[in-house]
């Protein structure tokens, strides 16, 4: 019985020192190698993990071609700001302009004064016709302008990677 208690001592006394007995020495080993593959590890993820190396860069931006609408949904005469789509749908009788919000001085967005039926640039002062063509300040050129298609589905569809005459207009 009492070779046994003392054996249960030895026992609990020798994993105390195997703790104890855990040197500098080694902790720093343990610690260096837990280190070393913590870096490496993370090098690898930035390789192969999602948008690393191999993944390409590419930004995907949204289709320039879009439907903004059915015709009778603009009301007669009238300019509707699309902000996310960065155009002005100009609508006169039955023709359609879409026509860009960036200004052609330094880009900024051009809003649109009911009041005074122009387009002005908050910026530095530009002005612009209804029709998108400058006529004071310093924009060098007229506000760009839009192919506008009719689809099959009967909505009006702008593409704003084509670039059209200013005189150009979609008659519905
Ligand atoms: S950016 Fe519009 S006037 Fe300068």
């Amino acid at each position: 019985m009492e070779a046994k208690e003392k054996t249960r001592r030895n026992t609990s006394e020798t994993e105390g020192r195997i703790w104890f007995n855990f040197s500098r020495r080694n902790f720093l080993t343990v610690a260096g190698w837990g280190l070393f593959f913590a870096t490496i590890g993370a090098y690898l993820s930035q390789i192969l993990g999602y948008k690393g190396f191999f993944y390409p860069k590419v930004l995907f931006e949204p289709s320039p071609k879009f439907a903004v609408g059915e015709p009778k949904s603009f009301p007669e005469n009238s300019v509707t700001t699309l902000k996310s789509r960065k155009i002005f749908v100009v609508r006169d009788g039955n023709s359609f302009k879409a026509i860009s919000v960036v200004c052609q001085h330094l880009g900024c967005a051009v809003e649109f004064s009911k009041e005074k039926n122009i387009f002005e640039c908050p910026c530095h002062g530009s002005k612009y016709y209804r029709n998108g063509v400058n006529f004071a300040g310093p924009a060098p050129r007229p506000l760009s302008h839009f192919e506008v298609v009719l689809s099959d589905s009967g909505k009006l569809v702008v593409d704003t990677s084509k670039i059209v005459p200013i005189e150009t207009e979609l008659i519905v």
